[in-house]
């Protein structure tokens, strides 16, 4: 089991501070913020065996031993999503999206080799993770250093996957799979993902067949993967119904940080969407009028059952029928956004 030195944390209101425990699971998000399970040593009396120590971030604590943490953020209970109101929903929300900043931010730094983050469509997984990786490779300019970063989009095939991670198998770099999940579907491009995923410290990749290519390009049928990963994707790994599938991204979620942005129902994905542009950057260079950007909110809010999808993307899309059209917008969105009413 692994071990690991909380550095900065709580427990039932009492301060944590520089204390080790066995990990049970590593970081997740839950309504309150952030928090690690690990077991209760006697540390705590009279308090279960295993307990949630809350962390504000992944740097308030640090792996003493072992490095496969095992994460699954539940969802909030249907009770606690009652309960919330909408400021503090939002509070979560952006409290999610900061994570997922601060989590790239360390995969770039490759203080963490290895993160999946999981969410609904359009809502800016990639988006997050791409404005760090440019900013880190701004800075690395500027620094004279040099970050190597690859975002793969799409599809890839096993051997393809295979020269990818050579390619990117130094310590400075960065490979970002974004909606590959048919790397989910293939044996042999799941075990190399493994590999790569696997936040231990010797991360072991090889090419089990013959292969001319291989040997053309002077690829070794083995090597040291030393970069990090980040794997985006739509699929809530935990709610998959396929067993086979299952057991294979259980494989994965225990090998690496998992990070589940939790904006599944409506009210989440509006709210994120009026925070985006409440900080003014998702209607940047639209010029629009505050009653503009409301109109815009109320139809969307109006027809939220009826949209096909409710994110920042279909947000862009209705806005650019709003500046194409300002007087038939409306009609423009509901031919082209909207299911067929029954
Ligand atoms: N914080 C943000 N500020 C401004 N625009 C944003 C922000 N986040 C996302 N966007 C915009 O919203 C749109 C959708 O974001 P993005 O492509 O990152 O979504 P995604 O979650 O990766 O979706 P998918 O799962 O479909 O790939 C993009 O046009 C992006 O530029
Ligand atoms: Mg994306």
């Amino acid at each position: 089991m692994s071990a690991i030195r909380i550095l900065r944390g709580e427990y039932r209101g009492k301060t944590v501070k520089n204390q080790s425990f066995s990990l049970v699971s590593g970081f997740q998000t839950g309504a309150k913020g952030g928090y690690v399970t690990v077991q209760n040593n006697g540390t705590f009396p009279n308090c279960p065996a295993t307990v949630r120590i809350r962390v504000d971030a992944i740097s308030d604590y640090e792996m003493i031993s072992g490095d496969s943490v095992e994460q699954n953020t539940p969802a909030p209970t249907a009770t606690a999503k009652i309960a919330e109101t909408e400021e503090q929903a939002m509070t979560r929300i952006r409290e999610r999206f900061e994570i997922l900043t601060e989590m790239s931010k360390a995969c770039i730094g490759g203080d963490i080799r290895a993160m999946i983050v999981s969410g609904p469509p359009g809502v800016g997984k990639s988006y997050g993770v791409e404005q760090e990786i440019e900013k880190a490779t701004l800075f690395d300019k500027i620094a004279g250093k040099k970050l190597r970063a690859e975002v793969v989009k799409g599809s890839a095939t096993p051997i393809g996957l295979y020269q990818t991670l050579y390619k990117y198998s130094d310590p400075n770099c960065v490979l970002v799979f974004d909606d590959c999940d048919s790397i989910l579907l293939d044996d042999v491009a799941l075990n190399l993902l493994k590999g790569a995923l696997d936040s231990g410290k010797k991360r072991k990749i090889s090419w089990l067949s013959e292969s001319s290519t291989l040997r053309r390009e002077g690829i070794p049928d083995s090597f040291d993967f030393k970069g990090s990963v980040i794997f985006i994707t739509n699929l809530k790994f935990d709610k998959m119904k396929s067993q086979k599938l299952r057991d294979h991204l259980d494989a994965l979620q225990s090998r690496c940080h998992y990070l589940d942005l939790t904006l599944d129902t409506m009210r989440d994905k509006i709210l994120r969407i009026k925070q985006i542009a409440k900080d003014g950057v998702l209607f940047d260079g639209y010029d629009f009028e505050p009653e503009t950007q409301d109109s815009i909110f109320e139809f969307m809010e109006t027809n939220q059952v009826r949209l096909r999808e409710m994110s920042l993307r279909m947000a862009l899309k209705i806005a650019d029928l709003r500046k194409l059209s300002p007087d038939n917008w409306r009609r423009l969105a509901e031919t082209t956004c909207m299911k067929a009413a029954d």
